[in-house]
């Protein structure tokens, strides 16, 4: 059976909360997925932030979370992350599918080519573009809406200041996130097929004003609709 996986944020678990747990050992350490089947395929989740949601996005494993994912044969992988909008006329709950990102963090180890095996990954393609369409195909008819633009990801945990978030706008990027660099670029290295599906959970420092917390901790954005849509694009079997 055709296997694939999810990695999510905070907030995404309830809907694999019943499911089997497997423990993948890697040589950066062990990965829990939940093992869910399907018709037609098994899908593999991670939550990125642990269990608990302890894990802050400087600390997570990415390189252990890829690796898991090879290890079990995936050759496609939706990566789930929150952002904030860094235009108006991207509302909270908007998607983002990524076509180009922007590193700005400084303090991860973002390869697996580390000690004296050089490899300079070739990343204008990072994502997946046939993984992107399918979720714009099958988001079409849903409540959610969706685009594709261009993701920060900053180091955090802090938010962003004004200063920081205007020249992000001035390159004309449209999502800052902490989570999304350097889960893609692994990925990348590993050959496997990679769509980052971002969910706006706030507008910017100084986009409408400062970040509300409230927003921030938003409930409502359709994390249930985000899976289904993603569960449609794998029966389409790409
Ligand atoms: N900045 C950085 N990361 C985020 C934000 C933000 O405004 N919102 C959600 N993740």
């Amino acid at each position: 059976m055709k296997k694939y996986a999810i990695i999510a944020g905070t907030g995404f678990d309830d809907y694999f909360k019943d499911s089997k747990e497997i423990s993948i050992s890697t040589q950066y350490g062990n990965v829990i997925l939940n093992e869910i089947y399907f018709d037609d395929f098994i899908v593999y989740y991670i939550p990125r932030h642990g269990k608990d949601h302890s894990i802050s996005p400087s600390n997570i494993n990415y390189r252990a979370n890829a690796m898991a994912i090879q290890k079990l044969d995936i050759k496609h992988v939706y990566g789930i992350c929150a952002v904030g909008s860094l235009k108006k006329n991207l509302a909270i709950g908007s998607i983002v599918l990524s076509t180009d990102f922007l590193d700005m963090t400084k303090n991860r180890i973002s390869s697996f080519y580390t000690d004296n095996n050089v490899k300079h990954l070739e990343v204008s393609n990072i994502y997946n573009s046939q993984l992107n369409n399918l979720f714009i195909e099958e988001s079409k008819g849903t409540s959610l809406s969706t685009s594709e633009g261009i993701y920060v990801c900053t180091e955090g945990p802090r938010f962003e200041s004004k200063t920081e978030i205007k020249l992000y706008q001035l390159l004309n990027c449209d999502v800052v996130g902490m989570t999304n660099i350097p889960e893609s670029l692994l990925f990348g290295e590993l050959n496997i097929a990679y769509s980052c599906v971002s969910y706006v959970t706030n507008y910017c420092t100084g986009v409408l004003g400062n970040i509300s917390q409230d927003d921030f901790n938003n409930s409502n954005i359709k994390k249930d609709l985000i899976i289904k849509t993603i569960l449609k694009c794998f029966y389409k079997d790409p």
